[in-house]
């Protein structure tokens, strides 16, 4: 373990890897330095540690499910301040690599020190994708989930870091189901547009704004909105769609196309789609849920939900159909591109969003 970490400090010195590591292909500079720094505050760190339904269902996960960590030696990818690494060893981990890339990684080799589990927790200091571990472990553990979880490209990483994973090791979380179902929301949809009216004024301090209302319009529409909200305004049940963390490869989230077909429960305008996202952990003892849906407990990733510029009309009983399209790009996010129709009546709709920038109401 020592010198894996020497070797690993080496490689950042050297700066050996990095240009080519494949985060760093993916991954604008600018980006990470800002998503690393955002990381490195111990404020933000708090704040997912405080999201008590995330936390408190990682732990039962872990520990419920003792048999897969005791004496076992776990990867825990992104490790933040540790906690999920003090998790598995209360589980009975033999040893754990904790990698984190930003500049926690510090404070987390303070805590181990603190708790006195320096001969099981190993802190390695970098981004997974470059470091190298001294053996291969049996189960890896993270929590990668952004927001509408793809955001942060991090499950990526997650996958990635299976390249140190024996056969038949297992992946906490396993799975995961990402889910979109139509909304109707007047208020927030005149809301936006009521945002983008401030462009609107002819007379600002004497000069003409007008101009660029269209433009305000095409930009608040592309926000993803964050925020939750009462299920009655679901007009169907959810379509769901899943990615398998065992069988998944990096590649297969470069662009993620999710079909859909609505059965309409209600009548009405449809103004977008909403997003959720739940994960599973398949334990050998218990399969534990983390859930993120507008019925559960409210999480730090709220819900998510994708306005269309032009709402649909729609009947109960009619077919909505359509895709949504996330293409990953380099500021460690997606485009995401969704068109609906509404099939009896050949009403049409869509719009182009960017994840990087959601709107947090
Ligand atoms: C969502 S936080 C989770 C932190 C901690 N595991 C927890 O549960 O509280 C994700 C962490 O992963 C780190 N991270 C993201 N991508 C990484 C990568 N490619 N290599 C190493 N660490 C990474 C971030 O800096 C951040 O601290």
């Amino acid at each position: 373990a020592e010198f894996s970490a020497f070797s690993n400090t080496l490689k950042r010195c050297r700066n050996e890897k990095k240009k080519y590591s494949v985060f760093n292909q993916r991954t604008e500079e600018a980006s990470a330095t800002q998503y690393f720094q955002f990381y490195g505050c111990i404020s933000q760190q708090q704040n997912m540690m405080q999201d008590f339904v995330r936390t408190a269902t990682y732990h039962r996960a872990i520990l419920q499910n003792h048999v897969d960590f005791r004496d076992k030696v776990v990867l825990d990818v992104g490790c933040g301040t540790g906690i999920l690494s003090f998790f598995a060893v209360q589980a009975g981990a033999r040893r754990v690599y904790a990698v984190e890339a930003s500049s926690v990684a510090q404070y987390a080799e303070i805590l181990v020190k603190n708790n006195h589990l320096s001969d099981k927790i190993i802190v390695l200091p970098g981004i997974i994708e470059e470091i190298s571990l001294p053996e291969a472990v049996d189960v890896i553990i993270s929590e990668p989930m952004g927001y509408m979880l793809f955001n942060e490209r991090m499950l990526e990483s997650y996958l990635h870091s299976k390249k140190w994973l024996k056969a038949n090791g297992k992946m906490f979380p396993t799975f995961s189901d990402i889910h979109l179902a139509p909304f109707s929301d007047d208020q927030l949809y005149m809301e936006h547009y009521s945002r983008a009216n401030f462009w609107y004024q002819q007379c600002f301090y004497g000069v003409n704004l007008s101009s660029l209302r269209a433009a305000a319009v095409d930009e608040y529409f592309r926000q993803p909105i964050v925020d939750t909200f009462d299920i009655r305004i679901l007009m169907a049940r959810s379509v769901k769609y899943t990615v398998n963390f065992m069988d998944a490869k990096e590649a297969d989230l470069h662009r993620v196309e999710i079909p859909f077909v609505f059965q309409m429960t209600q009548s009405g305008l449809v103004h977008g789609l909403a997003f959720w996202f739940d994960v599973a952990f398949v334990g050998s003892l218990v399969t534990v849920w983390l859930s993120t849906a507008p019925t559960e407990p409210l999480t730090h990733w709220y819900q998510v939900r994708c306005l269309l510029q032009t709402p649909l009309f729609a009947k109960e009983g009619e077919t909505l159909s359509g895709r949504v399209l996330f293409v990953a790009n380099k500021r460690q996010s997606y485009d995401i591109q969704i068109v609906a129709l509404v099939n009896q009546t050949g009403f049409r709709s869509g719009n182009i969003l960017d994840l990087k920038n959601p709107f947090f109401r």
